[in-house]
């Protein structure tokens, strides 16, 4: 099979487009022909070699964590699903476990879910980590009808599901991003848009229910000073968790500091399909990238400031028992 893979840890220039053997899938796997598998913060991140201490050293690796493809083998003991179905799901690629960037992956039953009518390869592909992770966040932050939230870099992958999701719960949706994606972020839903810098966070005498941080990064003054007492702060980025800050800021403040983390529940992959369903969320794709340039996918997701979520679609195989 054709496959974008990494022969040791780095950026481009460790990864290569070219064959590899096919996959086999044990008795709980399926065999997917993928046809698009979306870029995340922590695909680059893991290729690089941040997480080498629990991604395992074993090379040649494909990564790709988030996909969408047809099943066209199932192993014994999967009972849901069957050779032709649209799939989409994403998959660790922690552990020496091989991702997504090439024409077959073998999956665990337990990681894929069908592609819901009206649904592309590509948008499927979009949702799993980004909107999980957005889903996430809101939800530990009771994000409701009326509340204020202020989403932080309302515009990329995790942020621009963040404001949608928050938009169909009824929320009033502030959202910061640099200046030249005000319009987006209103396109997406937002009621209001702010700058990110240290500056515009200070100048604002607003106060929020919750901030959805979906960059992850915002520094512990400012969260204070935007959330109301009683309030919620969720980060993607919170590992580990800065456990006296949270008692402080609990204590003295009333305000809550916690983690924005992506979980498969059954609950949450629904919620999203229904929101998807209703119109209410769609994944905004900007950038769509054939497989043997995935690179650019990498280094766009990396360094290009990408908007939304960007895609890698893969060729269609040709197999002897189609
Ligand atoms: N914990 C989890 O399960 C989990 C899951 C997914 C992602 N994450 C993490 O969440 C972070 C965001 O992921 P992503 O996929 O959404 O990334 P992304 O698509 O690259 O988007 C990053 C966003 O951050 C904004 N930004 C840049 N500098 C900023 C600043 N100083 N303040 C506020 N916003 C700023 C950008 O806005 P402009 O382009 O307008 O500057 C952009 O919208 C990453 O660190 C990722 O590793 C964690």
């Amino acid at each position: 099979m054709k496959a974008y893979y990494s022969t040791a840890y780095g950026g481009s220039e460790s990864s290569v487009y070219g064959d590899l053997p096919d996959p086999s899938p044990g008795v709980n796997h399926l065999l997917v022909e993928v046809k698009a598998v979306s870029i995340n913060q922590v695909d680059w991140k893991i290729r690089r070699g941040d997480l080498r201490f629990i991604s395992g050293w074993k090379f040649p690796r494909i990564f790709g964590s988030d996909f969408a493809g047809i099943i066209r083998e199932t192993g014994k003991e999967v009972m849901q699903f069957k050779p032709g179905d649209r799939v989409y799901g994403t998959r660790s690629i922690l552990f020496n476990r091989h991702g997504a960037l090439a024409q077959l992956r073998a999956v665990d039953q337990k990681c894929i879910r069908v592609i819901p009518d009206g649904m592309s390869f590509e948008e499927a592909a979009a949702l799993p980590i980004a909107a999980l992770t957005a889903l996430n966040g809101l939800r530990k932050c009771s994000v409701k009808a009326g509340s204020h939230v202020l989403i932080n870099g309302g515009t990329g992958g995790v942020g621009h599901f963040a404001i949608q999701i928050a938009k169909a719960r009824g929320a009033i949706v502030t959202t910061t991003c640099s200046a030249s994606n005000r319009e987006l972020a209103i396109s997406f839903g937002a009621d209001e848009v702010m700058g990110y810098s240290p500056g515009e966070l200070a100048a604002t005498d607003r106060k929020f229910d919750a901030v959805m941080d979906a960059y992850g990064k915002m520094k512990l003054e400012y969260v204070c000073h935007l959330l109301k007492r009683g309030g919620t702060y969720a980060s993607t980025l919170f590992i580990p968790p800065p456990y006296l800050s949270i008692i402080l800021v609990r204590m003295v403040f009333g305000k809550r500091l916690t983690a924005a983390n992506m979980q498969k529940r059954p609950e949450d992959w629904k919620e999203l399909e229904k929101l998807f369903a209703e119109g209410s969320l769609k994944p905004f794709i900007e950038n769509i990238f054939p497989l043997e340039k995935a690179a650019d996918a990498f280094d766009l997701a990396e360094k290009g400031n990408p908007r939304g979520k960007t895609i890698v679609t893969v060729p269609e195989m040709k197999l002897p028992n189609l």
